[in-house]
């Protein structure tokens, strides 16, 4: 079964008051565009197609005003609304209809990632019949899900440990398979309350299903989640993007060298940004053609 996309773009933002009492944290601009078309870009990298966006009710009109049906973008977007955030595994019970046993990608709305390589381990993540999960270097490894290594063999997954196992937290990509909604139905409530994502990998891990795409040097990776991590990651976009003269999370840009969209439609999608500097580099990047690094066309 091919698989389908989530995006987890629920929960208050409670971290980024008071810029998150009037939009969604996912909304909120990450240098030249909102935080969402990020990890939107990483599913459509993944190859992904079909995609369920989950939002508090309250924030699903704006969402739409920014995406629609993804029509445009050469993909389909189904809406789900998550009245509480009780937890990352709630997702899945959330998106079971959906998935309709399909196996999953979930991407978390504020999550960024950048690294040369990353299409091929998206790639690798989707051939592998297991869970992945996507483990990234950092300096501060106590904030996140953290991985226990003995050798290069994982042994357990903890969330936000005070003695953190190693330095590799665990990013907000999940590549889980196709039972991973009736799994998550016997997830029980954490001690902060939450149906915790970490419970759920653990399942994989004691059957012996759970792979590890380690991000080591020349990876970024950013959970915008506070006021610095969020002007960190704007401003490594824009340095990158100024740099090479290449955009970073451009659903259109993907979309186009995927083949799934045309030329014309592209030159449309660059015209409907009006004047700003994102509508130019997606129209320049029709003239770039040769130099789109990282987006091979994937066979149709
Ligand atoms: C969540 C997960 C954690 C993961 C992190 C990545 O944490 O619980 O395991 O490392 O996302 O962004 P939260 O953002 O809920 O603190």
């Amino acid at each position: 079964m091919q698989r389908k996309g989530i995006i987890l773009a629920g929960g208050r933002g409670t971290r980024l008051h008071p810029l998150t009492i009037g939009l969604s944290k996912a909304l909120l601009p990450v240098y030249d565009k909102p935080m969402i078309y990020y990890p939107l870009s990483v599913l459509m990298l993944a190859g992904i197609r079909e995609i369920a966006i989950i939002t508090t009710p309250e924030d699903q009109d704006l969402f739409q005003r920014v995406l629609g049906d993804g029509g445009h973008l050469g993909v389909s977007l189904t809406w789900i609304a998550q009245p509480s955030p009780d937890g990352l595994a709630q997702a899945y019970l959330l998106a079971e209809e959906f998935l309709d046993g399909a196996p999953s990608a979930m991407v978390l709305g504020d999550n960024l990632f950048f690294g040369n390589d990353l299409t091929e381990r998206l790639a690798r993540a989707d051939a592998n019949p297991g869970a992945t999960v996507f483990a990234c270097r950092v300096s501060d490894p106590e904030r996140y899900g953290v991985v226990a290594f003995e050798g290069d063999r994982v042994t357990g997954i903890v969330e936000k440990p005070a003695v953190p196992p190693s330095n590799y937290a665990v990013t907000g990509i999940y590549f889980l398979p196709g039972d991973a909604p009736r799994r998550a139905r016997d997830v029980q409530p954490s001690a902060r309350g939450e149906l915790e994502i970490v419970s759920l990998l653990e399942m994989y891990l004691e059957d012996g299903q759970l792979g590890v795409e380690k991000m080591g040097r020349g990876y970024a990776w950013f959970d915008a989640g506070t006021h610095a991590s969020l002007l960190e990651a704007g401003t490594f976009v824009q340095a990158l993007q100024d740099r090479q003269g290449l955009l970073i999370g451009a659903p259109e840009e993907i979309a186009h060298a995927r083949g799934w969209m045309s030329d014309a439609q592209l030159r449309e999608a660059a015209a409907r940004y009006g004047k700003s500097g994102y509508g130019a580099r997606i129209g320049a990047s029709l003239e770039d053609r040769a130099d789109r690094a990282g987006l091979p066309r994937l066979a149709a």
